[in-house]
């Protein structure tokens, strides 16, 4: 049976990587990849399907989610990459104190990182409502945990990442009712060396900051390895549970 695989998100750091490793394995026929730019990325490969994709627009995601639907019948890997931390043009930047919150920026932080990634997963429908093995996992990270937050800040981003984790949580209890094979999980890639993390690389211990493809590599050997037992959960790139 043909096998298809779906990466949101693939001319970013982490996404392009994952694409890649993807590529490599020769588990899929078939391999959407959708960015913002479909231009900036490499589709040379006869099985990647490039299709253009902004989780800020709904007509976007309709017209994405259409246009899947036309050359695929069903997914069995959804891969979604999208994050913001800070953006310059927006004058955004991770909030260090309470004072330091805006509707505008909790808006567009909880659309691109929360909003977007459920919005798109319910409209690829029957895509990812079927019977087969199928597994989606979402691009999360440890700072949305509550029991492991110390440090406190990043008000916007720590809470978009924990509100997806809850509705990861929730897809997963949705699927499971009629796919036992279906597995749902938030992914933590470790700390990457990306254009999202650049700004805040300064107190990172060299040893653990890892290269785009070291963590698109850990990730794929946790997705390699996952069971519906662990359905709902959030794993860490070494196969390590994180606390909610
Ligand atoms: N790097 C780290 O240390 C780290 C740590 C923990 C978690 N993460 C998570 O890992 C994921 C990937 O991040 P990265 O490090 O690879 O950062 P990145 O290189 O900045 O990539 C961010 C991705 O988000 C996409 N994106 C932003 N706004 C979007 C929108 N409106 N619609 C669709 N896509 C949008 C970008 O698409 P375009 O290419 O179109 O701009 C890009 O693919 C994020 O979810 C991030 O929170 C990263």
């Amino acid at each position: 049976m043909t096998q298809s695989a779906l990466i949101q998100g693939g001319s970013g750091g982490l996404g392009r990587a994952l694409v890649n490793r993807i590529l490599q394995s020769n588990q899929f026929d078939q391999v959407v990849v959708t960015g913002r730019d479909i231009q900036t990325f490499d589709s040379r490969d006869p099985r990647i399907i490039p299709i253009e994709l902004d989780l800020l627009s709904d007509q976007s995601v309709v017209d994405a989610s259409t246009a899947v639907a036309s050359q695929i019948d069903r997914l069995n890997l959804v891969v979604t990459t999208a994050g913001i931390l800070q953006d310059e043009s927006l004058g955004l930047k991770p909030e260090k104190k309470l004072a330091d919150l805006s509707r505008s920026n909790l808006q567009t932080v909880f659309s691109v990182n929360c909003f977007g990634p459920f919005l798109w997963y319910a409209a690829l429908g029957r895509l990812i409502r079927h019977r087969e093995p199928i597994t989606i996992a979402t691009l999360s990270a440890r700072v949305a945990s509550i029991g492991d937050n110390r440090l406190g800040g990043w008000h916007s981003y720590r809470a978009s990442k924990t509100a997806q984790n809850m509705l990861t949580k929730n897809l997963s209890l949705e699927l499971s009712r009629t796919n036992p094979h279906a597995i749902v999980v938030g992914l933590h890639p470790g700390t990457v060396d990306t254009d999202l993390s650049k700004p805040f690389q300064a107190g990172v211990d060299p040893d653990r900051l890892f290269t785009t493809e070291q963590s698109a590599g850990y990730l794929w050997d946790v997705l390699s390895e996952l069971t519906p037992e662990r359905t709902g959960e959030v794993i860490a790139w070494d196969g390590q549970t994180i606390t909610p």
